[in-house]
């Protein structure tokens, strides 16, 4: 099996995981800036400022801001086709609300982009990965608020005009389906709940204000230069049904449907009866604007992206409530207990394809590990081969035999980086090992793992090799 030279092969960050540099030039403060480190039993520490004597990740990262050459160099090395990477929209425009951009955190991501160019690696750029402006959440409500709109949108423009020549590939949101799914959208939409907050209403109205967002923002691309291809982005969860009895089956199909919900809407251009099934259960009704209604139409997306870690199981308990369960007995877990499922990579892009025929791209896949150096320093991560060995087989069995129409494929995390779930360091999903621990101590030296090597002939066979 073999895949055509034109499949996007890359690796997948976002800034505000690894650039570090939180303040330098004219950077504001973002969700992610007052952020603690947890671990996979406590959820992370929210402050309403940086506190002193608290460490936060995201102030360092992995100081990507000043080692951009060198991991770029590495990600050629490797045969990088494709990075997907996003920009910080406070380094932008610090408190979102300025009508004028900061102009050095514009030529930061300048750039960045020709150095990519000089690789010939094409960007897929994120315009929102779980970094917005802190102002705006704690002035506007974040984006319970519709302003939140017109501000995205003069930062949407402002990069899409910038980086016209470097750009083609844009992702508006990452993992917004993901509003419904928490208990608490912190990262997706900047929401903490006040007490006594019909939190139901509140994921609606901030999903569709953030859907006009992208469906508006889908437009203004295109009319910035019609070869622009825009995508939506999810965090596809398939999930089976814990038995064959048609109840398990109604279970399972009622908890894919927020997942359905963003992906209608987004693809499809209106609220599907998916959509009104679920408000309906909690016996709400909607009526949006006629003009957002109309946004949503006519800025429907170009492919969809999604992120895809692990399949769920789930089933209809005894007071017909979905209940999901404590993992798959036919599959491995990792060490943060995801379920590992190759297959369920295949059975997703058939899903999705099957649903919308819209090409697809992988823009998430990976193994968060514990990476131990053995005598001689070298790192030989043999069960995170494994595990994107796997999954890539079955991407190409999708693509091949399937026939499903996938762009390309950018692992999570080619170099190690701060985790989002818990703020660690030790969680790794690198090809590239990264000297820093929970702490924040280590040199930030960088270092190429076994897996590197074996990535590398992966993109240069395309795919051949697995
Ligand atoms: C996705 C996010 O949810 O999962 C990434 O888009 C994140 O930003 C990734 O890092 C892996 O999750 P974690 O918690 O292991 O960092």
């Amino acid at each position: 099996m073999k895949l055509d030279n034109t499949f996007l092969w890359g690796g997948a960050t976002a800034a505000n995981q690894i650039e570090g540099a939180y303040l330098a030039d004219g950077k504001g403060l973002n969700i992610a800036d007052v952020e603690r480190v947890a671990n996979d039993k406590h959820i992370r520490k929210v402050d309403s400022k940086p506190l002193k004597d608290i460490y936060y990740p995201s102030h360092e990262g992995i100081d990507f801001y000043h080692h951009y050459k060198e991991d770029i160099k590495l990600f050629a090395e490797m045969g990088f086709k494709c990075y997907r990477m996003s920009i910080s929209w406070a380094r932008i425009f610090p408190n979102g609300d300025e009508l004028e951009p900061n102009i050095a955190g514009l030529e930061f991501y300048d750039k960045i982009f020709k150095e990519l160019k000089r690789y010939n690696i094409e960007p897929v750029v994120t315009l929102s990965h779980y970094e917005t402006p802190l102002n705006l959440v704690q002035k506007y409500g974040s984006w319970r608020n519709e302003k939140l709109i017109e501000f995205f949108l003069r930062y949407c423009r402002v990069v899409f005009e910038r980086y016209d020549k470097y750009v083609s590939y844009w992702v508006t949101f990452n993992e917004i389906n993901e509003i419904l799914n928490q208990n608490e959208p912190y990262h997706q939409a900047g929401i903490l709940f006040n007490d006594n907050e019909n939190r139901f209403k509140t994921k609606i109205l901030v999903s569709h204000n953030m859907m006009v967002a992208s469906a508006k923002a889908v437009k203004l691309g295109h009319e910035i230069n019609p070869n622009n291809k825009i995508g939506c982005m999810v965090q596809w969860p398939l999930t089976y049904t814990a038995t064959c009895r048609p109840k398990d089956m109604l279970a399972r199909q009622k908890f894919m449907k927020n997942d359905f919900y963003y992906t209608d809407v987004m693809c499809r251009g209106y609220y599907s009866n998916v959509c009104r099934s679920i408000w309906k259960e909690e016996n709400l009704t909607f009526d949006f604007k006629k003009e957002d209604l109309y946004a949503l139409k006519t800025g429907t997306v170009d492919f969809i992206s999604f992120s895809y870690y692990f399949s769920s199981v789930v089933k209809m308990n005894s007071k017909d409530k979905v209940e999901k369960l404590d993992g798959n007995p036919y599959v491995k877990k990792t060490s943060w207990g995801w379920d590992i499922d190759p297959i369920g990579l295949r059975l997703s892009l058939n899903q999705l394809y099957d649903r919308y025929q819209l090409p697809l791209f992988i823009v998430e896949n990976g193994l968060g590990a514990i990476d131990k150096k053995d005598e001689s320093g070298d790192i030989n991560d043999d069960y995170r081969i494994q595990f994107l060995n796997d999954h890539i087989k079955e991407m190409m069995k999708a693509i091949i035999e399937d026939q499903v129409k996938v762009i390309g494929y950018t692992s999570w995390g080619p170099i190690d980086l701060v985790s989002v779930g818990t703020g660690e360091m030790k969680k790794r999903y690198g090809f590239i090992y990264v000297d820093k621990e929970n702490d924040g101590t280590g040199s930030l030296k960088r270092k190429r793992k076994k897996s590197f090597y074996w990535y590398k002939n992966v993109i240069k066979t395309n795919g051949e090799s697995i």
